[in-house]
């Protein structure tokens, strides 16, 4: 059986992971809308590049620190007769912090992108989207153990894994709630990619996880009726160490 052909929305797709699945999915013969908050150039290329492989391609621009961020980027979507069947929460900020050092105005940043946000439009996407949609969350192979150094992001991303799983069960059987857990995919924005190489030894199957890798993921997750309230890791096995890497992934400036 040929997979459904969706409208999808995916949120910081201008540029890096987020990038790569909105290609995955265009490849595929969806229609995509591709949300962005700085990337403007970005993420007008990405939108001809994908006009370019005969989808539809539209684009919605939102901070996601304010809170009306998600009514806006449907209401943009709605304006350009966009109706998404398919969400897939990917912009995120990662920060590292000890948590003796984790001002309270940071962790409420860190929470409102990495948490809110993405809860916050999936419950007006689920309100709107018809029967059999979709939704999938990016989180992150660190929700697996405690992880002290990234406090505030691997707490959000908890809570958005218990969001994932508890929206499943209330949402059932008109949605699916997903969510990808990746592990070493690319250095933090403002990290040297190489910075990654010394902490591959520490992954079971020796090897970094790519963009693509995650979008097929997304991939599968989107097209498996069966599935939903899963939490697939596409890691390299890395969430089975239960630790985190030990070589800190700092921005050098
Ligand atoms: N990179 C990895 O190795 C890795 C590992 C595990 C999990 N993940 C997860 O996979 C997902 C994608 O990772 P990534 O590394 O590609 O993410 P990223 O580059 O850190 O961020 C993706 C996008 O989020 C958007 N964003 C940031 N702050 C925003 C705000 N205030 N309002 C709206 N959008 C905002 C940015 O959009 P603009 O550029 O348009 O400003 C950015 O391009 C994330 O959820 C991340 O937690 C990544």
């Amino acid at each position: 059986m040929n997979p459904m052909k969706h409208k999808v929305l995916i949120t910081g797709a201008a540029k890096r992971i987020g990038r790569a699945i909105a290609e995955a999915f265009a490849d595929a013969g969806n229609d995509v809308a591709i949300h962005y908050h700085t990337s403007h150039a970005e993420a007008e290329e990405l939108q001809r590049l994908l006009q370019a492989k005969g989808v539809q391609a539209v684009l919605c621009q939102a901070d996601l620190r304010v809170p009306e961020a998600s009514k806006e980027i449907l209401a943009q979507l709605s304006r350009q007769s966009f109706a998404p069947d398919l969400l897939i929460n990917s912009a995120s900020v990662y920060q590292r912090a000890r948590l003796s050092d984790l001002a309270p105005e940071a962790l409420a940043e860190l929470y409102r992108i990495n948490f809110f946000a993405p809860f916050e439009l999936m419950q007006l996407f689920a309100k709107q989207a018809p029967p059999h949609s979709c939704i999938i969350n990016l989180l992150d192979q660190r929700i697996a153990f405690p992880d002290p150094d990234a406090g505030g992001y691997a707490f959000a991303k908890q809570s958005l894994r218990d969001a994932t799983l508890a929206c499943a069960l209330e949402w059932a059987p008109r949605l699916r709630v997903n969510a990808v857990a990746p592990g070493l995919v690319l250095s933090p924005p403002g990290v040297p990619p190489e910075k990654i190489n010394p902490l591959l030894p520490q992954v079971p199957l020796q090897a970094r996880t790519t963009e693509q890798d995650v979008a097929n993921a997304c991939l599968f997750l989107a097209n498996a009726p069966a599935i939903t309230g899963q939490i697939l890791f596409v890691d390299g096995g890395l969430h089975l160490r239960g630790h985190s890497p030990e070589t800190p992934l700092q921005r050098t400036k």
